[in-house]
């Protein structure tokens, strides 16, 4: 394999900045392990991050462990019910409280390495041989607080999100429209509940983040990129012989290689902070975006003018900058948890719409084997191309990625505002917003 030469220098806010011009980036931004560290600390822990879902932490004690903003931490759900998102870090040496990806704490949690107890709240239960540190201070040392909180919670909908440093937007400020979203999102299911379903598919690329985002809302590359996958299920289609309905699974697939003309009409909306919506008039999900009674299933429960509401709002990918983005239909998620300049762990989910037709779920489990799966017939296509990206960032030349397409040489009007589904507006607006936050000049001393 070709080296990546990851390179890591000190950045200073304006040089940061810098880094993002009106219709182009440098290609430091993808590649420095300096400019990585930095987004940690000044834009990931500044934002409301998707943590889990409250379906995955049904009872007190139900825990998952993840990472955010480089961070490993724990969510668990408390004795009362409420969700604690703790470091995952034991207060004594440091030991990992819990190593699973999930589990059942039980009504305690207790360190694998001396055995010091915590509640589910993290607060600290107890020390053995607790005479020994009578005469120590330890009552008034930070390690008796028990485990350090990640930083504020929110819920909205069942979705945890958690920011670490308050210098960030509150949670109704920054995820602004994105909590409409999610409203409607939420109401596809006739009971108003989605349940996370059929486990995580999960892949590590050595790609950066970024890359990976911008991907989300790039809907010029399926025509060129996924040529491939289309052609096969074209060809699979062909095979079962004249007059054949497709099967789901052809039909999941067949729109990828719909036209430029389709994927400009599709639509887009740029969101403050670096949100954005695609797909806000149709995406490449319509034509199987109901399956089944859906409908009468959703009228009977939300009544006509909520279900046309619901039913009308179908986008390909809302996207929660930075870590996560869900697509209304089918309703799967996608979140990205950075490891290092160049590699990055990506989660698939899946939801249930809890009470609607079982061929809903089918759609959203079938979607993300064939299309997210490490062994997908689609994401290979992608991931075989932001490898490439990433190692080819090392060619000298021309140091500037081109972000031109729809630009207005340096005069995008201000979000909100629509945009053609086809336009780098999209991609813009998420270097925007993550040159506004890197290019503060607030924090100095942050670490
Ligand atoms: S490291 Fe946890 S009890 Fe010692
Ligand atoms: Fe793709």
């Amino acid at each position: 394999m070709m080296p990546t030469h990851a390179i890591a220098r000190h950045w200073s806010p304006a040089a940061l900045a810098a880094l993002v011009q009106p219709e182009q980036i440098h290609r430091d931004i993808y590649r420095d392990e300096g400019v990585f560290q930095a987004e940690m600390t000044r834009l990931w822990a500044r934002s409301w991050l998707f943590v889990g879902h409250d379906s995955q932490v049904p009872n007190p004690g139900d825990f998952i462990t993840t990472i955010l903003a480089g961070q490993p931490v724990l969510m668990i759900r408390g004795e009362g019910g409420a969700i604690h998102v703790l470091h995952n870090r034991c207060p004594h040496k440091g030991a990992p409280l819990k190593s699973e990806p999930s589990g059942q704490a039980g009504r305690a949690m207790r360190c694998p390495y001396h055995g010091w107890s915590f509640r589910l709240d993290g607060s600290l239960l107890g020390v053995p041989l607790r005479a020994g540190y009578e005469a120590s201070g330890f009552d008034s040392s930070p390690a008796c607080q028990g485990m350090t909180r990640y930083g504020e919670v929110a819920m909205r909908r069942g979705f945890v999100f958690a920011r670490a440093d308050a210098r960030g937007p509150g949670f109704e400020q920054s995820l602004g429209e994105l909590l409409v979203a999610l409203e409607l999102i939420a109401d596809r299911s006739p009971e108003g509940r989605l349940r996370v379903a059929g486990g995580v598919l999960r892949t590590e690329f050595a790609a950066n983040w970024k890359i990976y985002l911008e991907n989300i809302n790039d809907a010029f590359h399926p025509v060129t990129t996924h040529a491939s996958a289309t052609q096969s299920a074209q060809t699979v289609w062909d095979g079962q012989g004249p007059g054949s309905e497709p099967t789901l699974a052809v039909r999941q697939l067949l729109p990828f290689a719909s036209g430029y003309r389709f994927f400009e009409e599709m639509g887009g909306r740029v969101l403050p902070h670096g949100h954005s919506i695609l797909g806000t008039h149709a995406s490449i999900h319509t034509s199987y975006a109901h399956l089944g009674d859906y409908g009468a299933a959703l009228e009977a429960a939300h009544g006509v003018e909520r279900t046309r509401q619901v039913m009308a709002f179908a986008p390909q990918n809302v996207v929660f900058y930075p870590s996560m983005a869900i697509k209304g239909s089918p309703q799967v998620m996608r979140v990205l948890r950075p490891i290092s300049a160049g590699r990055t762990v990506l989660e698939a989910w899946a939801f249930e719409p809890v009470g609607a037709p079982a061929a809903m779920l089918q759609s959203a489990l079938l979607y993300n084997r064939q299309v997210f799966s490490p062994m997908s017939i689609v994401a290979h296509d992608d991931l075989h191309l932001f490898e490439g990206i990433q190692r080819q960032l090392a060619a000298n030349g021309n140091p500037w990625i081109s972000l031109h397409r729809g630009g207005r040489g340096g005069a995008d009007a201000c979000p909100p505002r629509e945009v053609s589904g086809i336009d780098e507006a999209l991609l813009r607006n998420q270097y925007q917003a993550w040159a506004q936050c890197m290019g503060q000049e607030d924090d100095e001393g942050a670490t």
